[in-house]
């Protein structure tokens, strides 16, 4: 039976950080803290298991609806991060760089992450794409804008139109789609996660609230995912043998 090449991306909603908090007696931005914490663990463990691409669902376009002070603490946390952790992902070979809308951030944010961008646009080791403010329906609308912009100023005919002309729009452009995607925290499904990348993703939901995702949970899905056959449509290479 064939099994599946290793994965060239992985792509993670890291999701659970409020109930890991609050089994604790803590508040929800504790969780955060301890979510930043695996996030870190998560991305030298990818980086050494040589899957070249990461991306991890940090923020969504839904999450402003939070509390206040949920939202201030996650943007603080995320300050931190660009502050802290960029030199060390630099020097690890970590190429970042972030999608979604980043308009809505604070100014200084937004320097950071273009500063991050800029500063690590070379490394090859693993690129990581933070998504920060993403929602896969505006990312879709805004590929079909840039479609539409491309059209009017003469450079594409509407049919011309097609898969590939929209592929090179979204925001993970450029990059191979995810082969495996992982979400903690119990829940199963998308959340608005990138919805034209994920169309023939294997998917892998676990129990484990995102500050507790270790290593072994790590290799788990991983193990999990070599276990696949993946079809694409067609029928694989059993069904191929009695053809
Ligand atoms: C994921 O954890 C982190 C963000 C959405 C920023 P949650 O905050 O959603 O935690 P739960 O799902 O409420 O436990
Ligand atoms: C998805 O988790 C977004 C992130 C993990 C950043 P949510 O916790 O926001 O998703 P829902 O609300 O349970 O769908
Ligand atoms: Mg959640």
């Amino acid at each position: 039976m064939g099994h599946p090449a290793p994965p060239r991306h992985l792509a993670i909603i890291m999701d659970g950080n409020g109930r890991w908090a609050a089994r604790r007696g803590k508040p929800r931005t504790y969780g955060h803290q301890a979510g930043t914490e695996a996030a870190r663990r998560i991305v030298r463990a990818v980086a050494e298991r040589g899957i070249p691409v990461l991306t991890v669902y940090a923020f969504s376009s839904e999450n402003w609806s939070r509390p206040r002070h949920e939202v201030t603490r996650l943007m603080s946390l995320f300050r931190h991060a660009l502050d802290r952790e960029v030199r060390k992902l630099h020097d690890n070979g970590v190429r970042l760089s972030f999608i979604g809308r980043r308009e809505a951030f604070a100014p200084s944010l937004q320097r950071g992450m273009t500063r991050a961008e800029e500063l690590t646009r070379n490394n090859q080791r693993l690129q990581l794409n933070v998504a920060a403010n993403y929602g896969g329906r505006a990312d879709l609308a805004d590929a079909a804008r840039g479609l539409a912009e491309r059209v009017q100023r003469g450079e594409l005919r509407p049919e011309e139109v097609n898969e590939d002309r929209l592929a090179e729009q979204v925001a993970l452009a450029g990059q191979p789609p995810p082969d495996l995607f992982i979400r903690t925290g119990g829940e199963q499904r998308l959340s608005n996660f990138l919805p034209w990348d994920l169309a023939y993703t294997e998917l892998y939901f676990c129990d484990t609230l995102w500050p507790d995702f270790s290593e072994a949970d790590l290799d788990r899905a991983l193990e999990d995912f070599a276990r696949r056959e993946r079809r694409f449509g067609g029928l694989g290479e059993p069904a191929l043998k009695h053809a």
